[in-house]
């Protein structure tokens, strides 16, 4: 058996922000996870099938671009520490060209589309188009009893364009397929296609690992249905039968149907339940893959760790000297455009709304970053201030704190998610005496300038929104009443 464990478009992600507490991944518990896989299994090759290094192939702004490169050099080493046997290069790993890449490299080999390696009885070549697959044959004749490709398809849609290569995969001799790239590594899920040969497709971020396990044999290579996957298909079904439960008791005149329905679909559980394993045909060559999520359970690597926190330590450093040389405040605002004024400016003439908001989470923002000590990196910031890189808001890290004082340690300068981040910059409206010049309403699209699907995956508007609006904020105040919101927080 051949053991291989790959990772893919981790794009430039070292780890999660910690914005929602389930988020998966991070380089300390892929270490820890690849180190147990390997206690197990001494034999296991690691590949990166590529697009480590970068967020995205464009050149990140002067001001960002000492801590990507930071970051980058502590995932090329990460990969080292993962003993890596490969690593692809896609073109998130050459955003600042091939010798930024080579250099970071360290012991791993890297693999550009057309370029191939032998590691021990494993081909691994990396293409961008079907003529990369040339290498394949050659491989084989060196001895690869298994030939791997790791696919970069050029352009949006890369698992459409992925599947579309498999048929000169397979007539070139490819005999498993992994892809490199993903459209959005944060939200793009894990993915897999019999083939053959098999194309699998791993989330990014490094949210999860993926394990194959290879039985050599003779006709193409046959992927068979895991454990997991069967797992998830009874998951599924359960959920489904949940849901018709719940309609039941909404909809008591369907009871019938719906039970109807439910026999149904435990039917098909006890089914999947019952099923024997699949086996495949003696003497052929099958696999079994397996999506292993990147989760806190792993555990971390301290090696990894320190990895991580030297990076931590040394972008402060580096953001703070940096900073240091850029101008004190943001450019003004051009004729007829808007800048920010800061809450206490808003709290002069909309009291009750200041203090609903400072009993707010979003009051908490910039607290939130000092206690995790990242308020000086520049991958934090903007979604924890207010008016970040805008006139009137703050454009240094060293200087979020510079204005007004804010009220009760909250909206010091431009720290937290202040009332403009939702209502807009309010120069005009500030001495507008008729109110007006501000967005009163406050859709979702503002809202998810800040709760992306990748930190704020649990959020819906209708669930959020409940929290941030209240008596004093968006509700009149009845007599006596104190501007309060509600306790707790969405459900999750
Ligand atoms: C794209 C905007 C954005 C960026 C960038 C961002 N955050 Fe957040 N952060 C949020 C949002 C939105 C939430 C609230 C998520 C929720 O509860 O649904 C949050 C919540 C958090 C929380 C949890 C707070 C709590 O009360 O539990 C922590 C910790 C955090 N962020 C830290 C960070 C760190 C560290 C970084 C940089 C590595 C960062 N954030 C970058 C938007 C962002
Ligand atoms: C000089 C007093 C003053 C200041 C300062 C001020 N506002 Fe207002 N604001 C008003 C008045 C007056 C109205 C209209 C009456 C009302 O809705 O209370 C208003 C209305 C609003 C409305 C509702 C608009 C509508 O059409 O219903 C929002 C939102 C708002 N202000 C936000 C802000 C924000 C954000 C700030 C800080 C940037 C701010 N205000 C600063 C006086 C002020
Ligand atoms: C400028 C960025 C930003 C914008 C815009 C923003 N938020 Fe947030 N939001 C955050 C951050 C950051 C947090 C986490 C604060 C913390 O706990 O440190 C958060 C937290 C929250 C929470 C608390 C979540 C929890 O788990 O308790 C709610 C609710 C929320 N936001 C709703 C909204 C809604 C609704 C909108 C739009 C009307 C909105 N937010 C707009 C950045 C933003
Ligand atoms: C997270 C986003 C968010 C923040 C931060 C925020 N608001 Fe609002 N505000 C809203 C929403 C949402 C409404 C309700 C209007 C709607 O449904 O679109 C609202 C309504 C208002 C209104 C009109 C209703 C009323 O209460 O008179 C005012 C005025 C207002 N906000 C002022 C403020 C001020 C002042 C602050 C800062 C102290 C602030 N808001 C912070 C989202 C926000």
């Amino acid at each position: 058996m051949i053991t291989l464990v790959f990772s893919a478009c981790v794009a430039g992600q070292l780890v999660p922000c910690g914005c929602s507490p389930d988020q998966r991944g991070g380089l300390p518990r892929a270490v820890a996870l690849v180190e147990k896989m390997r206690q197990r299994d001494p034999g296991l090759l690691f590949i990166d099938a590529g697009d480590l290094l970068f967020e995205n192939p464009q050149r990140p702004p002067a001001q960002m671009l000492t801590q990507r490169q930071l970051k980058a050099r502590a995932l090329a080493r990460g990969d080292e520490l993962m003993q890596a046997a490969a690593r692809g290069v896609g073109e998130r790993d050459l955003t600042l060209g091939p010798q930024f890449a080579q250099e970071t490299a360290g012991k791993v080999p890297l693999l550009a589309p057309g370029q191939s390696l032998l590691v021990r009885e494993v081909g691994i070549l990396a293409a961008a188009e079907p003529n990369d697959f040339a290498a394949a044959p050659e491989l084989r004749k060196k001895g690869a009893k298994l030939v791997v490709a790791l696919l970069h398809p050029r352009g949006d849609n890369a698992w459409t364009r992925a599947q579309a290569m498999l048929l000169q995969a397979r007539e070139a001799g490819i005999d498993l397929a992994v892809l490199g790239r993903r459209d959005d590594p944060a939200v793009d899920g894990n993915l897999k296609e019999a083939g053959p040969p098999p194309l699998l497709a791993i989330e990014g971020h490094m949210q999860s690992l993926l394990r194959v396990e290879v039985h050599p044999g003779t006709g193409p290579l046959q992927l068979l249905p895991s454990a997991a996957d069967r797992d998830a298909e009874v998951h599924g079904l359960q959920v489904r039968i949940e849901r018709f439960r719940a309609q039941i008791e909404l909809y008591p005149q369907r009871k019938a149907q719906l039970e109807q329905k439910i026999a149904e679909l435990e039917g098909r559980q006890k089914g999947l339940g019952a099923e024997a394993p699949a086996r495949p045909p003696p003497g052929a060559a099958w696999a079994d893959a397996a999506f292993v999520p990147v989760t806190q359970e792993v555990g971390t690597v301290a090696a990894a760790q320190k990895l991580v926190d030297a990076y931590d330590e040394k972008v402060s450093e580096m953001n703070l000297a940096e900073a240091k040389t850029q101008p004190e405040a943001c450019p003004a605002a051009a004729r007829g455009e808007l800048s920010y004024v800061g809450a206490n400016k808003c709290a002069e003439c909309h009291e009750a709304e200041a203090q609903f908001w400072q009993q707010t989470k979003h009051a908490e923002a910039w607290q939130t970053l000092v206690t995790v000590r990242k308020q000086l990196s520049l991958d934090c910031v903007r979604c924890h201030v207010t008016g970040w890189q805008q006139s009137g808001g703050v454009c240094r890290i060293d200087r979020t704190a510079a204005g007004e004082p804010g009220f009760n340690g909250h909206a010091v300068g431009r720290q937290d998610v202040q009332c403009e981040a939702c209502h807009g910059p309010g120069s005009e409206h500030a001495v507008d005496d008729t109110g007006g010049h501000i967005k009163a309403e406050v859709t979702e699209t503002v809202c998810m300038r800040c709760h992306e699907a990748a930190n704020s995956p649990h959020f819906e508007y209708t669930k959020y929104k409940p929290f941030i609006v209240g008596p004093g904020h968006g509700e009149p105040l009845a007599r006596g009443q104190e501007p309060k919101p509600r306790p707790g927080g969405p459900p999750q």
